[in-house]
């Protein structure tokens, strides 16, 4: 069986350094904010080269508390892609507010710049572009039509911490970034956590406010915040794995070109790097023909795959009060049919890589 992803094979060349960082807080008994959390997000302002980190409870709190921040409204509309994650538009939703989607670049699965200034109107208040697979979004061209209309850039780095766009670490490339520790990416923790990148003072108070109840001082509330804090626990294992970071990217993007070079059938496209990027590969994605028997040819090899993401967020249930129909984003909808990511962790062998090829081409043939 070849797993999408083996988290037993990182913790084990790690384990006595994260057994006793997790020891550490145990000794403290300080769970909650404190000076692990505080280290963790001095550590990411260092790595990612910003001002300001404020560690929260995931990734999908770092967009709503951004958000919250800027004081997004009923009424108020965020353009964004409806090729991502839920989170990256639910956050909108959440406050009321409504999802406005623009169609994505078909080689790159990221938004498309050239289809933002159309869909803004007087109540667009801010853009959420998303370095989807790890790979960063065409950001100067957003920022300057951003800047055009007043708007703010909240950049969904959630796959993409340490990814680079002309030279700048991913996350830092809006007017605030969310990350995501969510087990699963290239900086993951032992359950939920995430984090918001800003070089905006003001902005970075009011989420260090709100991720504690909208209260400052204690039990004096000036906003209704929320709970969402990063755990110390996970600040803990977090500042372990970062330290490893660009080494487990390395290691992605050494297998990507791996896969790169093997792919030699014109059945399987392989991922298309903008000049601009470095892509960190949180997944490595093929668009194929014939995609879902492939995916049940390579389950019955005992490969394992996924797709993200079946069905683009203008065609969920719980969007269809946007009013949106089949047929309004072709390519984000030609995506969900024809896309399947590819284990590709850094621990995975050459041996199994070549076997994942070979099946390919077996189901081709
Ligand atoms: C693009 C994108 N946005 C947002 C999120 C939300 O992050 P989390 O799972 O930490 O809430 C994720 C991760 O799952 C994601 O991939």
């Amino acid at each position: 069986m070849i797993p999408l992803l083996d988290l037993k094979a990182q913790y084990s060349q790690i384990k006595d350094q994260i057994n006793a960082a997790i020891r550490d807080v145990l000794e403290s008994q300080y769970f909650i904010l404190g000076p692990t959390v505080s280290d963790f997000e001095k550590n990411i302002v260092a790595y990612t080269q910003s001002k300001y980190a404020i560690g929260v409870a995931s990734g999908s709190d770092a967009l709503l508390l951004s958000l919250m921040a800027i004081d997004l409204r009923p009424g108020d509309e965020v353009i964004t892609t409806p090729y991502t994650f839920f989170s990256t538009a639910s956050c909108i939703s959440r406050l009321g507010a409504k999802p406005v989607f623009v169609d994505i670049d078909p080689k790159t699965y990221n938004i498309d710049p050239n289809l933002i200034e159309a869909k803004i109107t007087l109540r667009t208040k801010a853009i959420i572009p998303v370095d989807l697979y790890g790979q960063a979004a065409d950001m100067d061209p957003i920022m300057a039509c951003a800047k055009k209309h007043q708007l703010t850039v909240i950049e969904d780095a959630a796959q993409a911490l340490s990814a680079t766009y002309k030279g700048k670490k991913c996350s830092t490339l809006g007017d605030l970034g969310a990350i995501s520790f969510f087990p699963s990416k290239n900086l993951g923790g032992y359950g939920d956590g995430g984090m918001v990148i800003t070089d905006n003072e003001e902005l970075a108070e009011k989420i260090k406010i709100l991720r504690v109840h909208g209260a400052k001082p204690k039990y004096y509330h000036d906003y209704i915040g929320c709970a969402s804090r990063l755990d110390a626990l996970q600040a803990a294992v977090l500042n372990v794995k970062l330290k490893y970071l660009d080494q487990w990217s390395q290691g992605r993007q050494k297998n990507a070109k791996e896969y790169d070079a093997l792919f030699s059938s014109k059945d399987v496209q392989t991922p298309f790097i903008d000049e601009h990027c470095q892509h960190v590969y949180n997944q490595y994605v093929i668009r194929v023909s014939k995609r879902d028997p492939l995916r049940d040819f390579l389950k019955e090899k005992e490969i394992s795959t996924e797709i993200y993401y079946p069905r683009p967020l203008h065609l969920q249930k719980c969007f269809a009060d946007l009013g949106y129909k089949e047929g309004d984003f072709p390519e984000s909808e030609k995506a969900a049919q024809e896309t399947l990511a590819l284990p590709i962790y850094p621990e995975l062998s050459q041996q199994n890589q070549r076997m994942i090829v070979d099946t390919i081409s077996q189901f081709y043939n």
